[in-house]
Formats: structure tokens, C-alpha cells, sequence
């Protein structure tokens, strides 16, 4: 696959009164961060295959990989197929971005799980950008990149009963996850924890413990057997794992801000070498700038819809959101709220009238677009 310094891809912008689609996500679609030679996200990405490569070598089935699916996806594929309930959050429009009520920027790379099945390719994993509308700070950024697993058993005894199949496959998920972690990160303390996923039964997640703390670095389980049906792949046990590059990055580089992935500073991405792991030498930060917006909420409002717009507008400029103040008119019963916005430009110094520019705009976005009264 390729990366691409930037795209434009007008066609996600369909004038669907559905469609939420921004400018600045538009621009990230085809980027293909997972694809460009010496990025952290590269590094991690091509470790995980030569992992699963390696227990190829060892007798396992090879694990066919796509690095290039598009991320525009399905409600079908995304949600229905993997069984998410018609009135889960990740399918609200607050939370995800569509192209019309059917057509979406794939939230996860699961999307492509009963395709694939469906196209009898049983082994393989996949790695892509995914797209979710979300808060702003050093840890969220509305596109990310995921890789998928997926493993079935045809060899497993379909003598046996199902449930005994499927411990199996549960055991084998877990020595093959954690032997792919202790790839990546040598020999850290791990564990395994409960979990939930519609499309999984048993569901896990897998937590490491990282400089004092235990962190998720990925969810698993046992595919469940409807899906799995579905895809016409009949009376079979397998697994599914996905799992974010940014977070797994982030403690293996030692990178402090999922946004500096975006950076075509030369100074993050010289530091960085295929096949290599370097701890991220931080490089000294322009000054911040701080612009509070206060406003009597609309009846519909959402956050999600104020971040979208702030970020929309001074793009990778905005380092993060914050809620400041909150409050209810004990008279009027209104709801009011004050939002603090951090711009801070990567690549130089910013002034304060230029910032004072953007901080107009945003405020004459949000009354335009959110109903908003500022106060
Ligand atoms: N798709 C899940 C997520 O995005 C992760 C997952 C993948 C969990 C496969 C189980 C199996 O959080």
C-alpha cells in the first residue's frame, strides 16, 4: 500500500442531509499513515506481520495480509453483520461519520471480518485507518488505525462439541496474543481481563502493565457462531483481535500526543527507522494560546458536533477542548457552558491575533451551526 502526502476525496462530501463528513476528515482519507516507509505507525504495523509470519514458518496458516481495504464501509458491514445493536452509540451520528444513513467511514476494522469470511478467506489480518468522532486531546484524534486478526480452525475435530472448540480456540488466541505483545515489547507483565463485544463469545482484553499502570492494548475472542454462519462459514471456530497502532506506538516509542503521527515535521519523522525501536526524543514545543467560548446550550447539542467544528476550522492548530464551566440557570432552568480551547501550532509560533481570528470564526460557527447563544 501507499501513502500520500494528502488527499481529497470530494466524493465523501455527498450533500446526504446524513452526511457529516468534514473537510479536514476528507483530507485524512487515503493518507495511509500505516503506509509510509519509517513511520512509528509502519514500524508496528510490519512488526505484528512478521510475527504472524514467523509462527507461519513455524507450521501455522499463513495470515494473508490487507493494508489497502477501503475505509468506506457499510452499516451492514460495520454494525449488522457483527451483530451491534441497532441502537448502540457507535452508530449514532454524533459518534461516527457518515456519507449517507447507509454509507460510513469503517470504526473499526471488524467491518471486514464477515467480508472476508463471506469471501472464504479465513486467515488474515488487516490494517487501516478508522474513523471516529470523539473529544480532543493528547490521546483521541477522530482517525486512527486499527489491526484486525482473524484465525479459523477448520483442522479442530468437528467431532467435538461446540463449546469444547471453542476453549481451544480460546487458548490458542491467548498464546498467540500473547506472544505477539511479547514480540513487540519483550518481556512485560501482562494480563487478561473480561470483556464484552457483540461479536465475540468469549470476549478479552489484554492489559500490560507500563510504567506503573496496566493499559488495554487489545480486545479478542471467539468469533460467535451466527457471524461466522453468516459468512457461510459453517460449524467452524476461530478468533478475531483488534487493536490500535497509535496506542501501541505510544508506549513503544515513548510518542506523548496521538496527533504528532500527522507531523511531516522533520524533526519527528527523522527519528524513526524501519524495523527499528527508538524512544521519541521530544523537541522543544511552540507556547500555547488559550481562548475560552461560553454559551447557552441548544436543545440538541452535543460536544461531538462543537469539536468536529473547532477542529474543522483551526485543524491540527487545536491541541485540545476542554469544558471549563458548567452551570444551570436556577430562574430559566438554561444550561450554560464554557469551553477552553488550546491552539498550539507544531511547526511555529503562533500570534495572538491570529489566533484572535480563529477564535471569531469558531464563534460565529458554532451560532451559525450549533443554535447556540454565546454569551
Ligand atoms: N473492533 C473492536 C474495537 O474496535 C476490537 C475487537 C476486534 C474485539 C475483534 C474483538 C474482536 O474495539
Amino acid at each position: 500500500c501507499f501513502a500520500t502526502q494528502s488527499t481529497h476525496f470530494p466524493e465523501l462530501i455527498t450533500g446526504d442531509p446524513y452526511n457529516n463528513v468534514s473537510e479536514s476528515i476528507a483530507a485524512k482519507v487515503g493518507v495511509n499513515l500505516h503506509c509510509q516507509p519509517n513511520h512509528p505507525l509502519n514500524i508496528i504495523k510490519s512488526k505484528i506481520v512478521s510475527y504472524f509470519d514467523q509462527l507461519h514458518a513455524q507450521g501455522q496458516p499463513k495470515m494473508q495480509v490487507f493494508d489497502n481495504l477501503s475505509p468506506v464501509t457499510t452499516t451492514e458491514n460495520c454494525f449488522d453483520q457483527l451483530l451491534i445493536a441497532k441502537d448502540h452509540v457507535s452508530r449514532k451520528a454524533t459518534d461516527t461519520y457518515y456519507l449517507n444513513p447507509t454509507t460510513l467511514l469503517r470504526t473499526h476494522t471488524s467491518c471486514h471480518q464477515v467480508p472476508m469470511l463471506s469471501k472464504g478467506i479465513k486467515n488474515f489480518l488487516v490494517a487501516g485507518d478508522v474513523y471516529r468522532r470523539d473529544e480532543i486531546d493528547a490521546s483521541h484524534y477522530p482517525v486512527f488505525h486499527q489491526m484486525e486478526g482473524v484465525r479459523f480452525f477448520p483442522e479442530l475435530d468437528a467431532t467435538l462439541p461446540y463449546e469444547e472448540r471453542v476453549e481451544i480456540v480460546k487458548e490458542h488466541l491467548k498464546a498467540t496474543l500473547e506472544g505477539m505483545v511479547e514480540s513487540i515489547f519483550g518481556k512485560v507483565e501482562m494480563r487478561w481481563v473480561e470483556a464484552y463485544f457483540p461479536f465475540t463469545e468469549p470476549s478479552l482484553e489484554l492489559e500490560i502493565f507500563f510504567e506503573g499502570e496496566w493499559l488495554e492494548v487489545l480486545g479478542c475472542g471467539v468469533t460467535r457462531r451466527e457471524i461466522a454462519e453468516n459468512a457461510n462459514v459453517i460449524n467452524e471456530v476461530g478468533w478475531a483481535f483488534g487493536l490500535g497502532l497509535e496506542r501501541l506506538s505510544m508506549v513503544l516509542f515513548d510518542i506523548p500526543d496521538i496527533r504528532l503521527f500527522w507531523s511531516q515535521d522533520p524533526r519527528f519523522l527523522t527519528q524513526f527507522q524501519d524495523g527499528v525501536i527508538t524512544k521519541f526524543k521530544p523537541y522543544s514545543k511552540y507556547p500555547p494560546c488559550y481562548k475560552d467560548v461560553s454559551f447557552w446550550l441548544s436543545k440538541d447539542f452535543h460536544e461531538n458536533n462543537l469539536y468536529e467544528i473547532v477542529r474543522d476550522i483551526a485543524g491540527d492548530m487545536v491541541e485540545k477542548v476542554e469544558i471549563v464551566d458548567a452551570f444551570v440557570h436556577p430562574k430559566t432552568n438554561r444550561e450554560s457552558k464554557c469551553f477552553r480551547i488550546t491552539y498550539r501550532h507544531h511547526d511555529r509560533n503562533l500570534t495572538n491575533e491570529e489566533v484572535d481570528a480563529i477564535q471569531l470564526v469558531v464563534r460565529e460557527s458554532l451560532v451559525a451551526n450549533l443554535g447556540i447563544e454565546l454569551r
